[in-house]
């Protein structure tokens, strides 16, 4: 522990916080697939050549590629030439090699109800939907809306448009109408998929009467497909919409895959942007199935034959693409898939599921575990964890008091933790531990994985050995975005055009004295105090590091004199005072901790703090606050009211004299 700045003029200064390593246990790494250096080794040596042959070993394909990668910077191809069916390699194939009986996914509705789905099933449900979709007019180069709550019929959707070759666009079914339009004129979708309605928090909240104000302005629609899932009311209307269950049984199981091209448009997913039109990240077929295939086996360590896999994300992310739908039906996984939140019956719903269904791999997200460790440890306590044999965390830096929480109170101080860095763009993980190759340390996502090469860099581009600076990519990658649909030059000027000849998506990264990446969030969110450049992560971690706090969000507010001061939104673990001594002494552990630079002006304790649907925190929205100004697009936030309840103590927060 440093209390100074270790490197004045980066371009992002750092401060080192944590030095706590974690090998590989010995039992996991003897089970484990890889425990040496075998692959980064490998694809050191010729990084095209070690795809190409994860390519072969993970999937199946129909015809061969002629040319591995083609690289026309910044546009790529992988596997050209090559064909394959994605929902073969996800179902056919397993149900021809014996494994039809075996579970595809325990599903749990948040009410209580069960679904156990084989993989026969699944290909069979997949089938059924594909017919109906042809029949509906959808052909291969069409696109398909799916708007769901995250029931067994969502991925079914997905999987029967790859069977057909028609991209999908899923839209997360916390979205409202108008952003639903915007998604469906942008892909110009021929059919929507909906429900009546989704389970959350204990009520059935509508989905259908928002598909139909967005279908009002969506002339591309020509059929609604609706499934049954709450038994609300729902109006259909006559000739556009179609119950599910009118039409999937009654539909033939019989649906031959037909091998698509290696670059055939699987998905378009667009990005929670705030203003700017959305963003269609294009995804196709080959190259993406072989890195989320490979990323699933190795960073996740599976043993399919006996690992019960959870990611407990939404399908209507990227992650639920990537790590429920695509990566484990290629590899023939078990997953739960569970439709609700985490406290509903209770605030123990997680530790009920793992208990239940003896999962052993969990992969969630840091804003979760904070909310874990907000609640208090006896609620994992009442269950028996001890399935559970390896951890991973998305979405945003894991602060190293967060690590540590899960580690001991979820993991029982046994289970690696693979901290994955990756993003929609990216398409799967690209930083990350191998839990059996790699020490770990609390808050840092390690190493990019065998075959990805990225570089931190400065403000001229330049590459930084050591140090705070840009997370750059610097060749190109098997599931890499293909571009934004519709709109190559903003896909260029985007990604691109900040550093000459790298990917550049926003984050800022330090490297330490080992090499380990330590990201640093977005660069936006970087504050400028005293001419130092802070990044947020540290602060928040600095705080949440405290025995009281559970959450943190830190802003740089504009000041006369420091240029901006630090202003932390601070939420408390369950028990514990709000008041002005503890904001006293947090502004001191900060400042003790890391320094005095780093010490917040203002802290404003608050129950919760402004999220995205996702659960990142929105900055930009305290930043507002904090300067006292209206407050920006709140369109994309999960819960509005937080920020009124914030404004409403930040003007009564004591700042620093
Ligand atoms: C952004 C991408 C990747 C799937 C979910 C989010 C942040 C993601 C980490 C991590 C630090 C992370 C980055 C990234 N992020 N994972 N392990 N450590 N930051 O996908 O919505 O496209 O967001 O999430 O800022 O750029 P997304």
């Amino acid at each position: 522990m440093t209390d100074e700045v270790t490197r004045s003029g980066d371009a992002i200064e750092t401060y080192s916080l944590e030095d706590r390593h974690f090998p590989p246990p010995d039992d996991f790494k003897e089970r484990s697939l890889v425990a040496g250096t075998f692959l980064y080794d490998e694809a050191d040596r010729d990084f095209e050549g070690f795809w190409a042959r994860q390519a072969a070993d993970l999937l199946d394909w129909r015809e061969d590629w002629h040319t591995i990668c083609e690289w026309d910077r910044p546009f790529a191809k992988w596997f050209v030439g090559g064909k394959l069916n994605v929902s073969e390699n996800c179902l056919d194939r397993h149900v021809a090699n014996g494994d039809g009986d075996k579970v595809a996914y325990h599903w749990e509705g948040e009410p209580g109800d069960t679904r156990t789905i084989t993989y026969a099933d699944l290909l069979d449900e997949v089938c059924r939907f594909a017919n109906v979709l042809k029949d509906l007019g959808v052909e291969r180069g069409d696109r398909v809306n799916i708007y769901l709550p995250m029931i067994p019929e969502l991925p079914v959707a997905m999987l029967a448009c790859a069977r057909l070759g028609a991209a999908h666009s899923v839209v997360f079914g916390g979205f409202s109408a108008d952003s639903l339009a915007d998604r469906i004129n942008d892909a110009e979708a021929k059919v929507l998929v909906t429900a009546d309605g989704g389970h959350r928090r204990g009520a059935a909240v509508g989905l259908k009467a928002a598909a139909d104000v967005a279908v009002a302005d969506t002339p591309s629609i020509e059929h609604v497909v609706v499934v049954r899932r709450t038994g609300q009311d729902v109006h259909m209307v006559e000739g556009r919409d179609l119950w599910w269950h009118d039409l999937v049984p009654a539909a033939s199981s019989e649906c031959p895959a037909e091998p698509m091209d290696a670059e055939q448009l699987l998905y378009l997913l667009y990005t929670s942007g705030t203003t700017a039109r959305p963003k269609g990240i294009m995804h196709t077929s080959g190259g993406y199935l072989t890195q989320v295939a490979f990323t699933h086996r190795y960073v996740f360590d599976l043993h399919p034959e006996t690992d019960v896999y959870w990611c407990a994300a939404d399908i209507g992310w990227v992650t639920g693409h990537s790590y429920i739908v695509y990566g484990p039906l290629a590899n023939g996984a078990t997953s739960v898939m569970y439709e609700g939140t985490p406290d509903h019956p209770g605030k123990d719903r997680f530790w009920d599921i793992i208990e239940r269904y003896r999962v052993t791999i969990l992969y969630t997200a840091p804003t979760a575990i904070r909310t874990f460790m907000k609640w208090g440890t006896q609620e994992p306590e009442r269950h028996d964890l001890s399935s559970l044999r390896l951890l991973g965390s998305v979405g945003e830096p894991i602060n190293p008091e967060a690590w540590m929480w899960y580690h001991e109170h979820i993991g029982g101080g046994r289970c690696p933790i693979v901290d994955t860095w990756w993003q929609t763009e990216t398409g799967a993980i690209m930083i990350s531990p191998l839990p059996g190759a790699t020490t770990t340390k609390p808050g840092s996502a390690t190493f990019p994985l065998p075959g990805i090469a990225a570089e931190v860099v400065d403000d001229a581009g330049k590459p930084v050995s050591s140090g705070g600076g840009y997370l750059t990519l610097t060749r190109p990658w098997p599931a890499m975005l293909r571009g934004i649909y519709g709109d190559p030059e903003r896909y260029t000027e985007t990604y691109w055009s900040r550093f000459e000849g790298r990917y550049f998506a926003g984050d800022g990264c330090r490297v330490d004295d080992e090499g380990y990446y330590w990201l640093l969030g977005r660069v936006d969110d970087v504050m400028n105090v005293s001419g130092h450049r802070v990044s947020t992560i540290e602060v928040e971690s600095a705080l949440v590091d405290h025995t009281k706090v559970a959450e943190a969000a830190v802003v740089g507010a504009k000041d006369e004199t420091t240029g901006q001061g630090i202003v932390a939104f601070v939420t408390l673990k369950a028990g514990n005072e709000a008041g002005d001594e503890l904001g006293q002494e947090l502004r001191r552990h900060v400042s003790t901790k890391i320094g005095p630079t780093a010490r917040p002006k203002t802290v404003i304790f608050t129950d919760d703090l402004p999220k995205t649907r996702s659960g990142k925190i929105m900055r930009r929205l305290l930043r507002d606050v904090a300067e006292g100004r209206d407050l920006g697009d709140t369109t994309t936030l999960a819960d509005p009211a937080v920020v009124e309840e914030i404004r409403r103590r930040a003007t009564a927060a004591p700042t620093e004299d």
